[in-house]
């Protein structure tokens, strides 16, 4: 009698424990199984674990002329009582300011873990000048590409933004196999972006710590990128620097929506036309959508993996030039020598970085937990 009790609740229980869902996943750290409502993927950074999170390794910019360097070093990116930090340093500490303006960087290498991650941009190799300096900020790009990326669900990042002049925390995600073509045919999804600057203005807005951001990037080539149309920025007067917040995407097979502590930033639920007639892209005669035998997801209907980063500067655009700040920006975003500039006002904008308090903890994204959970 109990042995049939105890198959009957078994099997009740097992019943219940496994609805199948919508959600996909590939990676080596994906379930075999994907159950409804179950948590898929986690990190809560009691170790830091590069099975999970593999680094980039490069010189490349980001595409925007960025001036970091990212590379597997622990005054970099590192976890200290369940928190993972991406902390920036500078490149003249580790090479000399002699290097910077003069010498060869090579940063292929020869194990699995050492390459190069990105040759684009000189991303591999670059030689300094004394015009055209050598990445001057060191910092880290950790992704889930090896090991885990889904199609549909629910992510939540439980971070605290950084503070200190030009710094530009990124937590997103790219798709994992460009299903669409190259960017920003098969999409990027910004789980959220800010700018670490606390006292930044333009046009008397305050668009530094005090603003956070989440964007869709996607459209048939770079030029013509719908991103405007699915871009959401919200407020909060004490500064996304000052408190962890949790950032939330809910990805469906009819809507994406961003979430910041629960409360909704914004959301596309796309109607039959897809995202091609949502960027409006189908007012330009004789172009070919790339998603037209995708769903009306597409190109939101792949499976994309998640990036976390801290970048620095750049001249896309993301610091806009005519901005007021304590110290002016010292680069223009058309200049040639942006990294160079950046560098020589120095005296500006390091003392806002704090890097000699508390192990450079104001300056550092960090990351308390990145939750997924199948739809
Ligand atoms: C890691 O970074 C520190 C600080 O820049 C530097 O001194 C050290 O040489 C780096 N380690 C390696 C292996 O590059």
């Amino acid at each position: 009698m109990w042995g049939l009790l105890l198959v009957v609740a078994a099997t009740a229980s097992l019943g219940a424990a496994c609805t199948p869902s919508v959600t996909t996943v590939s990676g080596t750290y994906a379930p075999v199984t994907v159950c409804s409502g179950a948590l898929i993927f986690s990190d809560d950074f009691d170790e830091f674990d590069l099975e999970k999170w593999q680094h980039e390794n490069t010189l490349a910019g980001g595409g925007n002329w960025e001036f970091q360097y990212y590379s597997n070093n622990r005054t970099n990116s590192f976890a200290h009582s369940g928190t993972l930090f991406i902390r920036p340093s500078l490149t003249a500490d580790q090479f000399g300011q002699a290097f910077m303006t003069s010498s060869t960087l090579n940063i292929e290498g020869g194990a699995p873990a050492d390459r190069c991650t990105n040759p684009q941009w000189w991303g591999c190799e670059r030689t300094g000048t004394p015009t055209n300096i050598l990445n001057p900020i060191k910092s880290a790009r950790v992704r889930t590409v090896e090991s885990f990326s889904f199609r549909y669900g629910r992510l939540e990042v439980r971070a605290k933004m950084p503070a200190g002049d030009w710094l530009w925390p990124a937590i997103w995600l790219m798709p994992a196999h460009n299903v669409y073509g190259t960017w920003p045919s098969s999409g990027e999804i910004d789980l959220v972006e800010s700018r670490g600057n606390r006292n930044m203005f333009s046009n008397g807005v305050h668009i530094g710590t005090q603003e956070a951001g989440s964007t869709l990037h996607y459209g048939p080539f770079p030029e013509l990128n719908g991103w405007e149309r699915a871009h959401w920025i919200r407020r909060n007067g004490n500064g996304y620097d000052r408190a962890f917040h949790r950032y939330q995407l809910e990805w469906t097979p009819d809507f994406l929506r961003f979430s910041i502590d629960d409360v909704e930033l914004g959301r596309i639920t796309p109607g039959n036309g897809g995202f091609w007639q949502h960027g409006g892209f189908n007012n330009h005669p004789g172009l070919l959508n790339p998603w037209r035998y995708g769903s009306k997801m597409a190109p939101f209907d792949q499976k994309f993996y998640i990036i976390m980063n801290l970048a620095v500067g750049g001249t896309n655009g993301f610091f806009p030039d005519g901005v007021t700040n304590p110290f002016p920006k010292p680069w223009w975003n058309g200049s040639p020598t942006a990294a160079t500039d950046f560098w020589n006002a120095q005296a500006a904008w390091l003392p806002t970085w704090n890097l000699n308090v508390n192990d450079g903890q104001d300056a550092s994204l960090q990351v308390d937990y990145v939750r997924v959970w199948a739809l």
